[in-house]
């Protein structure tokens, strides 16, 4: 087993930094300035936001380490890493269900994104002057949703985006631009922040997203916060384990996670921050759902002075947090193709291996098909493409989110938690140099007993077994 070989020749990050912008933008995407705002928003602000962040600690940062440390212990990626740790093929199937789960992400995905570029162009074109009110905005929301060719379009742009970044070797392609996109977008948002904070009757807002009630704290608002946390850290589905093969051997996985963990809070910390002082600041209900940040904010940006930079501002910014994330889905599947495609197979050579071009190319293709099918069943274009009466796009995103990642994540503690040490491998996850035994020891604890337990939960939640309150 070597460290250093990483799944596609001749390529890995060549800087710690890089490895950390590059999975700080796979965590940091739609999930925390499109989602966050307005799960918190619909469950209390403040109390919603303690309950998020005892799950990442819990949850979040000993299940990064361990994606990371699959990743960079193997040098492989999530088609190769299990098999080449544990000695067999028996926890190859933990591979095809990231490979799985990063295909449909990508399928629903990539169609918000092509949402985030149609608002970011109009915003350009100053569409949203003649749009006065949250009605016509509605009724322009559900005009963009509805068009079939357009959301096609729109998804395709970002789909061709990311296939030209994934088309270089990592160190060349996303290691370059993450570097770039993470800083100019926190740059972006503290802007932005500092702009919303001078609005008249903004501390409302503040107020209400860290104010404190625990009553709010059911056990749904756990549940939902978990799941949050998982999707917002792209955890479960393969991308920090294609992330940590790359990863310099220098590099310490714990502070790399705290790391990637802090900046992910932190924009969507920031993200509550621009988005609730300005929504009472002109005085929009603040659970308005998944409509916030396409009906209210353009609203918002409206009436704001410097509204078409505003506008453009921050459309930018979320069409750049959601690349950074569609990169890292798109990796998966790439390295995947690569590794399994240039797997030794003895004499009995039956695939051909493939290029890094090749597998972008295919990873592309079939993406875009997937694109094509949620769109026809979302507008209703082809209505029979739905599954127990929901369109493609909403299965794809409960299924993965609700069931798949936490499998995924599930599948990854258990493998590292039970299965390695008993395999006779312990010294394969030896915790990085440095790293407090104390601290190892209660890793290992949570991976094996309280990871998988509130896994079952979540999971046993989503699939209606049981409901909570
Ligand atoms: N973490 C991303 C977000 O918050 C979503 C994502 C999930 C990206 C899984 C890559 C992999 O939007």
């Amino acid at each position: 087993m070597s460290q250093s070989s990483s799944p596609v020749k001749g390529t890995a990050f060549t800087s710690k930094i890089g490895l950390i912008m590059a999975a700080a933008g796979s965590a940091v995407g739609l999930g925390n300035i499109w989602k966050f705002p307005y799960i918190a928003g619909e469950n209390g602000g403040g109390a919603f936001l303690i309950v998020y962040l005892g799950c990442v600690l819990l949850f979040g940062l000993p299940l990064l380490m361990t994606e990371f440390l699959i990743g960079k212990r193997s040098g492989k990626s999530a088609f190769g890493a299990f098999r080449e740790l544990c000695g067999n093929s028996r926890w190859q199937w933990l591979s095809w269900l990231c490979m799985l789960t990063s295909l449909l992400i990508m399928g629903f995905y990539f169609i918000v994104t092509g949402w985030c570029f149609n608002y970011l162009i109009e915003a350009i074109r100053n569409t949203f002057d003649s749009l006065v009110g949250t009605e016509a905005l509605t009724a322009h929301f559900q005009s963009v949703v509805s068009n079939t060719p357009r959301m096609i379009l729109f998804s395709m742009l970002p789909l061709l985006l990311t296939a030209a970044v994934v088309w270089f070797d990592v160190n060349k392609g996303i290691e370059r631009l993450s570097k770039i996109l993470m800083p100019l977008l926190l740059l972006m948002m503290l802007l932005m922040a500092g702009r919303v904070l001078m609005l008249d009757g903004s501390n409302v807002g503040v107020q209400f997203f860290f104010q404190t009630d625990f009553t709010k704290i059911t056990p749904r608002v756990v549940m939902e916060a978990m799941g949050q946390c998982f999707f917002s850290l792209s955890i479960g589905m393969g991308a920090l384990i294609t992330y940590g093969s790359y990863m310099p051997k220098t590099q310490n996985v714990t502070t790399t996670s705290i790391q990637v963990i802090v900046l992910d809070t932190l924009v969507a910390l920031l993200a509550g921050v621009i988005i609730f002082p300005a929504v009472f600041a002109f005085g929009f209900d603040p659970a308005e759902g998944a409509e916030l940040v396409f009906v209210v904010l353009p609203a918002i940006l409206q009436q704001m002075s410097l509204s078409w930079l505003s506008s453009v501002l921050f459309f930018l910014l979320l069409c750049i947090a959601a690349v950074t994330s569609t990169i890292s889905l798109m990796e998966v599947m790439v390295a995947f193709i690569c590794e399994a495609s240039n797997r030794p197979r003895g004499k009995r050579q039956s695939v051909r291996p493939l290029s890094r071009h090749q597998s972008v190319l295919i990873t592309s293709a079939v993406v875009s098909v997937l694109i094509v099918l949620c769109v026809l069943s979302m507008t209703g274009a082809w209505s029979s493409l739905s599954v127990f009466g929901h369109n493609l796009f909403d299965c794809f995103d409960e299924l993965t989110s609700c069931v798949m990642m936490p499998l995924g994540a599930m599948g990854m503690a258990i493998f590292v938690g039970w299965i390695l040490p008993k395999n006779g491998v312990k010294g394969k996850m030896y915790p990085d140099r440095g790293v407090k035994r104390w601290f190892w020891n209660i890793y290992i604890i949570v991976l094996r007993w309280l990871v998988p337990a509130a896994i079952v939960v979540i999971f046993l939640n989503s699939l209606k077994l049981f409901d909570v309150a």
